[in-house]
């Protein structure tokens, strides 16, 4: 009896302290319930399929692209999946007064923001570089800048929700291979601007979660028109991989690699990696 109090019952309060103070939180969609969100790049592949999850989670949702028509459909397929609320702001990115616009539309609608899902992409090519200079600003101006300029005007709401921010990268913003020279620029400015940020974050005790998506080859319409000439693996689904966004970026993961495909975060050249790696069958999705 002496013994089971002095030393068994401490012993056991303890494991339970560890275990509940350092246990990873599993994902639970609720955790999405109520949660506002906005989502850039919404109006078709990841950023779409994005917008369907938070919807049947329950959140309220902000859709942005410049495609109108587009939005107003996806806006609609959220409200009937049981989003909170939804709702879309249509414009460029290529504008960093458009991307502050998108903001301040979600502070005047909730009032706050608890997610900052930054995906959209503006329209570069997949060929040797062709030298043309202005290309690579206005590419800058929309997969970096506008990145920059929305979470600027988010901090203030995300530092008041302890929210997230979540940037949609790629392996061509990690390993440089031929064929993307200006958009991996951009992915790789994400990277040393957003991760730099992270560490300003946690020396100043900032509680706002930076999560970087290295996603590998995904199954939407436009990726594949642009290289499936050229990358012979298969694309994983554009579903899943929406999914394992929302999810790293709910768990305040600070990166999420390769989403769908396991080979690809130990790889140097990924031009070559993709003829070699085998397909990635459905739900072989991994986190490194
Ligand atoms: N699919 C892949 O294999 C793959 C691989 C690695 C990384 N990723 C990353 O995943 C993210 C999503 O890719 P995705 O394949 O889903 O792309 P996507 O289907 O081409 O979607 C791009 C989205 O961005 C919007 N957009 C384009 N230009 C814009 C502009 N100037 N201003 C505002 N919005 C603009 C598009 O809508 P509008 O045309 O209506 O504006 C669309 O909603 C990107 O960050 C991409 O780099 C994808
Ligand atoms: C940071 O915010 C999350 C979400 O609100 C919370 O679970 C966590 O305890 C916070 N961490 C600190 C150190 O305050």
């Amino acid at each position: 009896m002496g013994l089971l109090l002095k030393v068994i019952l401490p012993l056991m309060g303890l494991g339970l302290a560890v275990y509940f103070y350092s246990a990873p939180e599993n994902f639970n969609e609720e955790m999405l319930r109520g949660k506002r969100v906005i989502v850039t790049g919404a109006s078709s592949g990841i950023g779409e399929q994005m917008a369907y999850h938070l919807a049947r989670m329950g959140a309220h949702v902000l859709v942005t692209a410049r495609t109108e028509a587009k939005l107003q459909k996806v806006v609609e397929r959220c409200r009937e999946l049981g989003a909170a609320s939804a709702r879309f702001v249509s414009g460029s990115m290529e504008d960093t007064a458009f991307a502050e616009e998108v903001v301040k539309e979600a502070e005047n609608t909730w009032g706050g923001l608890d997610m900052l899902i930054l995906n959209h992409i503006g329209h570069s090519y997949f060929n040797y570089f062709d030298g043309d200079v202005d290309h690579i600003r206005k590419l800058l101006e929309t997969n970096f800048l506008s990145y920059v300029a929305m979470t600027v005007t988010a901090l203030p709401m995300l530092k008041e929700s302890e929210g997230n921010i979540v940037v949609v990268s790629s392996v061509a913003g990690k390993a440089p291979g031929p064929f993307a020279a200006p958009y991996s620029a951009t992915k790789f400015a994400l990277d040393g601007f957003f991760s730099s940020l992270r560490h300003e974050f946690i020396i100043e005790n900032v509680n706002v979660s930076i999560t970087l998506c290295i996603l590998g080859y995904i199954d939407t319409d436009n990726a594949m028109q642009a290289v499936s000439h050229a990358i012979k693996v298969a694309p994983s689904p554009k579903e899943e991989c929406a999914l394992e966004i929302i999810r790293s970026g709910a768990l305040r993961q600070h990166e999420q690699h390769a989403v769908g495909c396991r080979w690809v975060p130990r790889v140097a050249r990924w031009g070559e990696a993709a003829r070699l790696a085998p397909p990635c069958p459905p739900g072989e999705g991994t986190q490194a």
